[in-house]
């Protein structure tokens, strides 16, 4: 939920630290702040974005090379410059940087007000600095223990980077549930939510684990856990390249992340499938195949865009490995004491692999004896490591808020493990799956084919950027697709919109057609085709706008919509993975239209790592 960056090395720490926090404002962006320690310390923070707070330190006191940073979606406290990050303890002997929270922040504020404390600001990391300034003080121990022995007394999530004005030689980071990634460069070091502003300076990384502590100087970093062990650091080598981490002529990265869905798509498959063997192998998933083969039952548990592509899963377990499916929201699955048997499989779906309800519902699978497989997009985040076994999408960053090509992505890997449970399960013929294989090969250049209609997409985007509600319907697979597509539009242009089985409009949602209320139909040729068709005369029949995604060669749709988009044609199974592409584009060009921030839409992040 909040970006976290640190230095400690020869060179200046402030640039280091303000471009990593311009590369991870996705995570949150509502207030940001810097403290660099250089004999003294220096610490700026305001509510606001990196930018305006680059603008208020400008002549400023910001020499030094140990420094963190932090950008911040508010949990505990109103975004304001009080409350934003980095938090210093009473006496200013500890500066901290959290992303998390602390749940049990109340009590030990409490304790700590009656040893004398005051507290400045609302926040639970506020809590969390004096804690470890009072057990310094009071036990006279170092740095290192305070840190420790304060994170035992903690009950919640912590990414968290400590300053120490009384042992400035230092940075103290440690890590439970929320991310915390540590470059490994030449006599210095470097810190960060995730590795998107470590790539440019390194290639060697540390992801901590829950209970990590890392202390870290220049010339040396010791790895220990709570319980003070020594660790034995476990480098490993990204291969993300900084271009892919930068808009690279695009306006936004959400249209950067559109257009990469050729490559994303590709890049997922890539090495999975193959027309020579005629097979589908996921390797992340050997050492779980027979379990996953004889699931009584799977749980797909997600939240947001990962479960409309759970929706789409359902169909394909369903149809093709004929395995009983249930999707859940993550978020109430936790809570409802679900009945999860040993034979279930429960997939977590989840882009950023930090959503804290995902997680959650994790732990609860976990705790039935259930096998609990991940589909995430980072490597190394904490889903990743929290299942038992999983498949991840390679969709490379996704920076842009409203999620895209994570969504395909996604879908794609659904695809490859129904098609490879058919397969071992004797459901999939050998032809039927050299059919599949070919039209998984065929995807990347179909989805170039309607990314060359954008213009086509703006134009419709201009003819409704200014309605207040929009309809999508769909049927089978389209259903999520409808889904999905009604959310990009409302969480980037803040136009209400609503996704609909388009068999359910007579139950309730025709009342709301009128002129002013554009239905978007993804009515390509399936089985329910001739239904779609009369869902489309209702609506006419009502003035109701109709735009309609068709396939290529449809003559008559065209004679009914106002506007038709025709996609190429392809396999059932795979539609979803074409008709989103359109939906996309126009939300995308209705929101700038609407000149709203597109890739950093109001009162969102792109991974909420909060309940
Ligand atoms: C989708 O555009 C949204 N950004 C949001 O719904 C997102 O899909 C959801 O928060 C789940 O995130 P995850 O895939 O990282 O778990």
């Amino acid at each position: 939920m909040c970006g976290i960056v640190g230095y400690i090395g020869n060179k200046d720490a402030y640039p280091i630290i303000l471009k990593g926090l311009k590369r991870l404002e996705y995570r949150g962006y509502d207030s940001a702040g810097i403290a660099i320690i250089n004999g003294k310390l220096n610490i700026y923070k305001k509510r606001g974005k990196v930018s305006e707070l680059e603008d208020y330190i400008l002549g400023m006191d910001k020499k030094g090379t140990i420094g963190i940073g932090h950008t911040r979606w508010a949990t505990h406290g109103e975004p304001n410059d009080r409350n934003a990050h980095p938090h210093h303890s009473q006496n200013r002997i500890f500066t901290i940087i959290h992303n998390g929270i602390i749940e049990n922040y109340t009590h030990l504020k409490h304790s700590l007000k009656e040893q004398g404390y005051e507290f400045y600001s609302e926040t639970d990391t506020e809590v969390l600095a004096n804690l470890i300034e009072y057990i310094y003080t009071s036990q006279k121990v170092t740095a290192e223990i305070a840190v420790r022995l304060a994170l035992l007394k903690v009950v919640g999530a912590y990414g968290l980077v400590v300053l120490c004005s009384e042992e400035p030689d230092k940075i103290i980071a440690a890590r439970k549930s929320s991310p915390l990634v540590i470059g490994i460069g030449d006599n210095e070091y470097f810190l960060a939510s995730d590795a998107t502003p470590i790539i440019e300076y390194t290639d060697r990384v540390i992801y901590l684990n829950n209970d990590d502590i890392a202390i870290i100087k220049k010339e040396e970093m010791v790895l220990k856990n709570l319980k003070n062990d020594i660790l034995q650091p476990n480098i490993e080598k990204i291969d993300l390249c900084i271009s892919e981490i930068e808009k690279n002529g695009f306006d936004h990265f959400m249209l950067k992340e559109i257009f990469e869905q050729p490559r994303s798509i590709q890049d997922t498959f890539r090495g999975r499938i193959s027309q020579e063997m005629n097979e589908i192998r996921l390797g992340g998933l050997y050492s779980v195949n027979d379990q996953l083969v004889h699931a009584k039952r799977i749980i797909l548990i997600a939240c947001g865009t990962s479960w409309h592509a759970a929706l789409v899963g359902e169909y394909l377990f369903e149809d093709i490995a004929r395995i009983p499916v249930e999707v859940e929201y993550a978020s109430e699955f936790r809570y409802r004491n679900p009945l999860i048997g040993k034979e279930d499989v429960v997939i977590a779906i989840s882009q950023s692999g930090e959503t804290a309800d995902t997680l959650a519902a994790i732990q609860l699978a976990k705790e039935s004896g259930a096998l609990v497989l991940g589909i995430c997009n980072v490597v190394g985040s904490s889903i990743s490591r929290e299942t038992d076994a999983g498949v991840y999408t390679h969709a490379g960053p996704e920076i842009g808020v409203a999620s895209t090509k994570a969504f395909t992505a996604q879908v794609t890997v659904l695809t490859m493990m129904a098609f490879m449970i058919g397969k071992e399960k004797g459901l999939v013929s050998d032809e039927r799956m050299a059919i599949l294989i070919k039209e998984l090969y065929d995807i990347p250049s179909k989805i170039e084919q309607i990314l060359k209609l954008n213009d086509e997409f703006k134009k419709i985007a201009g003819i409704y950027k200014h309605v207040t509600n929009a309809l999508y319907l769909g049927r089978g697979v389209s259903f999520p697709v409808a889904l999905e597509g009604a959310l990009k539009l409302k969480e980037i242009s803040y136009i209400h919109a609503e996704g609909y089985p388009a068999a359910e409009m007579k139950h309730g949602p025709i009342a709301l057609i009128d002129e002013n209320m554009p239905v978007i139909f993804i009515a390509t040729k399936d089985k329910s085709y001739d239904k779609i068709l009369s869902n489309i005369q209702e609506v006419k029949a009502r003035n109701g706008a109709v735009i309609a995604i068709v396939t290529e060669g449809d003559d008559i749709i065209s004679k009914m919509a106002d506007h038709t988009i025709e996609i190429p044609e392809a396999d059932e199974v795979l539609i979803s993975l074409l008709a989103a592409v359109p939906l996309q584009l126009i939300a995308y060009h209705i929101a700038v239209m609407r000149g709203c921030n597109v890739d950093q839409p109001r009162n969102l992040a792109k991974s909420v790592t909060v309940e």
